[in-house]
């Protein structure tokens, strides 16, 4: 029987990769889904074939049309991996209730809706995973990404919960937390241009092997680069600390900018 692997927000970044990263694995028949065609269509020829669904994940309909194309194509899910994401970065101030609603829509109830879609086949499919993509912004939150943070704790609390109701159903939900990632959306110019960039970013691959192990190594958790764990541990062992640094980067931030007479984080999307 082969192995169905369900990837979403595969046309770039960390989902891409993580396409890639199943592709190696024996047997194993692909189902690509995001909103760009074209992008879907020449990863799946660069993989050899894989089932393209091309969609919005925030439309009402998305979930029951993935299910029924999945159910249809291959009558099976054994991973389901929950990696579609934005961000908007800006402060509440200036974004408002409108900037966390739409990020909640995608980063949040868009995975919570398609795994409810998807679980009646998942749990059917058993043993099976799901591997929901959240950010170390899901346990240590910093100024101008708010709304970020908000769907991504969402997301690691939902998760963890969810890795308990499943676990008698042998259906495994892992949670894969990545740091700092040179992508598409996130192109993290910052960083890149800084000197010490290249010891901060991560890449795309590990990630995906992170999701790799958590849905087939059955891990709970994984932070990608690893150290990044650091910071969530410190955010609960040192809060004063943490919560310390953290308010001096953002007046510092906030002076500058106002030295520049702009606003403390511009409404830049993505970080
Ligand atoms: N890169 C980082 O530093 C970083 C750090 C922590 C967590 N993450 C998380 O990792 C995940 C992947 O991000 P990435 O860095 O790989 O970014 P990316 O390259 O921008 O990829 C985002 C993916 O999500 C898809 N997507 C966005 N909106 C969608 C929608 N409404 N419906 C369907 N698909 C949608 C995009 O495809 P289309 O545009 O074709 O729809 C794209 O394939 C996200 O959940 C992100 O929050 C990233």
């Amino acid at each position: 029987m082969p192995r169905v692997v369900l990837v979403t927000g595969a046309s770039s970044g960390i989902g891409a990769a993580a396409a890639r990263r199943f592709s190696e694995e024996p047997r194993t028949e692909l189902v690509l889904v995001a909103r760009r065609e074209e992008r879907l269509r020449a990863l799946a020829a660069e993989l050899g074939g894989a089932t393209v669904i091309a969609l919005d994940l925030t439309a009402p309909d998305a979930p029951s049309r993935v299910a029924e194309e999945v159910a249809g194509a291959h009558g099976r899910l054994d991973v389901l991996v929950n990696n579609a994401g934005a961000a908007w970065h800006m402060p509440f101030a200036e974004g408002g209730w409108a900037n966390v609603a739409r990020t909640m829509e995608l980063n949040f109830n868009a995975q919570v809706r398609l795994t409810e879609a998807l679980l009646p086949l998942l749990r059917r499919s058993a043993p099976s995973a799901v591997v929901n993509v959240a950010s170390t912004a899901g346990r240590v939150a910093r100024a101008g990404r708010g709304a970020y943070s908000a769907s991504k704790f969402a997301l690691c609390g939902w998760s963890d919960a969810l890795h308990q109701e499943e676990r008698p159903h042998r259906v495994h939900v892992g949670l894969v937390m990545p740091g700092f990632i040179s992508t598409e959306g996130f192109p993290q110019s910052g960083l890149r241009r800084h000197p010490l960039g290249r010891w901060i970013l991560g890449s795309d691959r590990a990630v995906a092997e992170a999701i790799a192990e958590c849905a087939l190594g059955r891990r709970a958790e994984r932070y990608s680069p690893r150290g990044y764990g650091l910071a969530a541990v410190l955010r609960v062992a040192a809060p004063g600390a943490v919560r310390a640094i953290l308010d001096g980067r953002a007046l510092l931030a906030a002076r500058r900018s106002a030295g520049r007479g702009g606003h403390p984080r511009g409404p830049a999307r993505h970080s």
